[in-house]
């Protein structure tokens, strides 16, 4: 048991610590949030460490030591894309969702794919018992593979049968982060306390043993990973799957990665038989498209190193409110209003007495700037009561000045629309790598007002 130290008052949420309870946490907003606790439990060696002297090598002699790192490819493809090519050896990984988005059919499929492998898995579930994770296994045809299961909350107890265990483990799967707790701490199973000093043990077998550690970890509604925000800094990278209730697709996003790159996305499908790969995430966006319906645009956006086709639909109305509405659902809701001021200020066309809707199809979320050319396209359209061509893609940023600026990639960005089988493209003019082409395929916008006339007339 950890020497009984003054407590104080944490944030569930933030971690920041309060000296006395208070309703709302200071440091994220956030109320009922705050819990006594002990902050500084286990932190530290305690009274009976002595210190010890360590050991400083010069950086240049390291130079032939230098490798890559040694990694377990989970060869579920979308999975290893993510992390950057698997999984390290000694790394400690968070995987971020909702309740009941797929992480634990995820890692129940990763995990028999390495078992298959020939890799040493260990599940190790806090939430549900044996016999349910093997009914899930069995629902995911992983129910043969050499996969060890355990049901266990107590980090220690974790602890020894890992280091028991005749085969060392390759990878650990604790099923949930929030579940499990340490005899070195006092406080309640849940709280950031035992969260935080629970990873750090999980994190410390990791990187003496040589074992990845994948621990889950649930997600609030506002998409915070909940409580152990403070684990996100401890690990080596953070990855969130993401998906919307009424859609089948996930989404899985690193959010750090100290071994690989942060804007590759991993797209499945959630099917009866649990999570399928979509190798082609453009033709799933694509799917249900309606021919001739005015205010739709497909964006030719890029993630990562993929192309990805969405379709953004925009419906502009007559306003019968005073402030008319602005609603938009997978955009940035300020980009659109300065797309709607440039579109007043240097095209001539006022939106000022109409509500502006905007969706991207299929729930998906874009981030990337250079959606705004399709996004003014398709309200343009919207306005207009016209169609735009349905085999066209859009890709371009549209500066304060109306001007259309170059975005990185368009050749790869047109290839995969001609793929799909798409014939034309309105892009930035000065874009780079664009293929040569005689005929009128390809429209190189400069200024936004350009395109207005095209499209309206
Ligand atoms: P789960 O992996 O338990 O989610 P999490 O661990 O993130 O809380 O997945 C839960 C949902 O997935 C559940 O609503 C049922 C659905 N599901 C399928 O549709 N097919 C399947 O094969 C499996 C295993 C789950
Ligand atoms: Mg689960």
């Amino acid at each position: 048991m950890a020497k009984k130290s003054k407590t104080a008052f944490i944030c569930q949420n933030c971690a920041t610590t309060h000296t006395q309870w208070q309703g709302k946490c200071d440091g994220c907003g956030e109320w009922n949030t705050i819990v006594e606790d002990n902050p500084l439990a286990g932190i530290g060696g305690g009274p009976g460490r002595a210190p010890k002297k360590g050991r400083v090598v010069p950086l240049a002699s390291l130079d032939g030591e230098i490798e890559e790192a040694p990694r377990i490819i989970s060869r579920v493809a979308e999975l290893d894309r993510v992390t950057g090519g698997g999984f390290v050896r000694g790394s400690a990984v968070l995987l971020g969702g909702e309740p009941g988005i797929g992480k634990s059919t995820l890692l129940m499929q990763a995990a028999a794919a390495l078992s298959r492998a020939g890799h040493n898995i260990v599940y190790v579930s806090g939430e549900e018992a044996v016999a349910q994770v093997r009914l899930r296994a069995k629902r995911l045809k992983a129910n043969e593979t050499q996969v060890l299961l355990a049901a266990e909350t107590n980090v220690e107890d974790i602890l020894t049968t890992l280091n028991d265990m005749e085969k060392r483990p390759d990878l650990v799967i604790i099923d949930s982060i929030q579940t499990m707790w340490t005899d070195s701490a006092d406080s309640a199973p849940g709280t950031v306390t035992q969260v935080r000093q629970s990873a750090q043990a999980l994190i410390r077998y990791a990187k003496s043993t040589g074992a990845t550690v994948v621990m889950v970890g649930h997600v609030t509604k506002e998409g915070n990973i909940a409580g152990p925000r403070v684990v996100e800094h401890m690990v080596d990278a953070v990855i969130q799957f993401e998906g919307d209730g009424s859609h089948q697709y996930r989404i899985l996003r690193a959010l750090k990665n100290r071994f690989g790159p942060t804007d590759e996305i991993g797209v499945f499908e959630m099917m009866q038989s649990g999570l399928r790969q979509v190798a082609n995430p453009s033709e799933l966006f694509l799917g249900e498209r309606a021919d001739n319906a005015p205010g739709a645009a497909v964006f030719g956006g890029m993630e990562g190193t993929r192309p990805l086709l969405v379709e953004i639909q925009a419906l502009v109305a007559p306003t019968s409110l005073g402030t008319p509405r602005r609603a938009v659902v997978g955009w940035d809701s300020a980009r659109l209003s300065m797309i709607i001021a440039v579109l007043q200020a240097h095209c001539g066309v006022n939106l000022g007495q109409h509500d502006v809707y905007l969706n991207v199809a299929g729930g998906y979320r874009i981030s990337e700037p250079a959606a705004d050319l399709a996004v003014a396209c398709a309200l343009i359209s919207s306005l207009a009561g016209l169609a735009l061509p349905t085999d066209c893609v859009y890709f371009g940023e549209i500066s304060l000045s109306g001007s259309i600026r170059p975005v990185p990639h368009a050749g790869q960005r047109i290839k995969e629309a001609e793929k799909l089988g798409f014939k034309s493209a309105v892009l930035p003019k000065g874009s780079s790598d664009v293929p040569k082409r005689n005929d009128e395929s390809i429209f190189a916008a400069e200024k936004l007002v350009d395109l207005v006339v095209k499209i309206a007339g």
